[in-house]
């Protein structure tokens, strides 16, 4: 697929916004995506068209559940799932406390959860809370000088109570990729694999059996959706997960994890987000498994491509840091860096009134960044997007030479 970025741009109404008389420029990606117009007309659909509960014999009604139906299969077709193992809830740190109290248990006092320091804190902290019930959690270290996972310390932590490993397959830092195969090989067949997903699906085509993850959690807000979390569990697990849930609701696999009443105008908007991740320049392509995977990774190599002029331009500033791993390893459009003498709020501050959008801190990314130790402000974050252009990043790398 040839990109054409203006067919892409032309879709996201946000991108018309104007900052001091210049063009927004959207570099927070990683915190959440802008959105095309069909996501906007889908959840407008839903709230004008068919707004109701589920389980009545009438018109909207039945057309929730066709929403929810729709919902379900547009995600599993986006992670290479099917429909009955797509669970959505109101974000991803939300399903996975909720994922986390069910295998909890499935586990007993002394048994050992690993999570590791690259990690967000939703896929460290609902496993810490098992420290509660006597359950063993410990964390993988990462190589500071590149961000990479130390498999070396990960394959030392294995041991004969090893039951789960939650990791992420994506650093919304800096942007590592780790090898989730690699890690699946080494685990014992028993011990389970929950993905953290969140980074990574708007940058890589996510086929979670090739993953090799019993669970795998996103968040349609980083894909051009709405703020709605989605989680795949592999069926022969999920259908016995025993989670929280209340008398009336379904026992069955993905109800079973979905407490209350869901956010049904954002799973109709997730869906409209899935068929432009099958459709990114508006050409009219069906959201087929084939499509995705063909689009997504269009996607990634504008990304990536952009990500290379991006990095080689902040590399060559002196002054500039940057974290996580180099151009030519595994890794997201998405940067982590710091400038010599500049506090990062006063790098993204002057980004913002320059109408560049970024962020600063430890984005939840906390452990890491505390490891990294790059000073009381923590990083600057920049990531791409697939409506990003070149002219927006000689913008944003002028700014960073003068601050430097
Ligand atoms: C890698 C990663 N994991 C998990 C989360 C948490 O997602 P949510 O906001 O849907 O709870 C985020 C959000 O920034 C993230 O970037």
């Amino acid at each position: 697929m040839k990109w054409d970025v203006d067919a892409v741009r032309k879709q996201f109404p946000a991108l018309t916004m104007q900052v001091a008389g210049r063009p927004a420029a959207f570099f927070d990606g990683p915190g959440g995506t802008q959105v095309p117009e069909r996501t906007l007309e889908a959840v407008n659909r839903y709230l004008v068209e068919t707004n109701a509960n589920r389980g009545g014999p009438f018109r909207t009604s039945e057309g929730t559940e066709e929403t929810i139906l729709g919902a379900r299969r547009a995600v599993a077709t986006l992670l290479g799932a099917s429909p009955g193992e797509i669970a959505f809830g109101a974000n991803m740190t939300t399903l996975n406390y909720a994922l986390s109290r069910a295998i909890a248990r499935l586990l007993e006092p002394g048994d050992e959860v690993l999570i590791t320091d690259l990690d967000h804190e939703a896929n460290r902290g609902p496993w810490l809370a098992l420290q509660a019930f006597g359950i063993v959690v410990r964390s993988v270290r990462f190589h500071p000088e590149d961000c990479t996972l130390d498999s070396e310390h990960l394959q030392s932590l294995l041991g004969p109570r090893t039951r789960v490993l939650a990791v992420s397959c994506a650093s919304n830092a800096v942007g590592t990729i780790v090898d989730l195969p690699a890690i699946r090989r080494m685990l014992p067949e028993e011990c389970l694999l929950v993905a953290d997903g969140v980074h990574y699906t708007p940058h890589r085509p996510v086929d979670v059996k090739t993953l090799g993850c019993d669970f795998f959690l996103c968040s349609a807000y980083k894909f051009f959706g709405p703020h709605v979390g989605a989680l795949y569990g592999r069926r022969e697990v999920f259908s016995e997960l025993p989670t929280d849930r209340l008398r009336p609701q379904k026992e069955t696999a993905p109800d079973r994890i979905e407490t209350g009443t869901l956010n049904h105008e954002g799973m109709a908007g997730t869906a409209a987000a899935v068929a432009f991740m099958a459709d990114p320049l508006g050409r009219g392509r069906d959201a087929t498994r084939e499509n995705v995977l063909e689009a997504v990774t269009s996607m990634a190599n504008y990304e990536d491509g952009l990500f290379e002029s991006l990095y080689r331009g902040l590399e060559g500033i002196p002054g500039v840091t940057i974290h996580g791993p180099k151009l030519d390893a595994p890794r997201t459009p998405t940067a982590g860096f710091t400038i010599r003498g500049v506090d990062a709020r006063t790098a993204v501050e002057t980004l913002g009134q320059n109408g560049i959008f970024s962020w600063d801190g430890h984005f939840y990314a906390m452990t890491l960044v505390e490891k990294l130790d790059p000073g009381p402000g923590g990083l600057i974050r920049v990531g791409l997007a697939p409506y990003n252009t070149r002219g927006e990043i000689e913008r944003f790398l002028e700014i960073i030479e003068d601050l430097a």
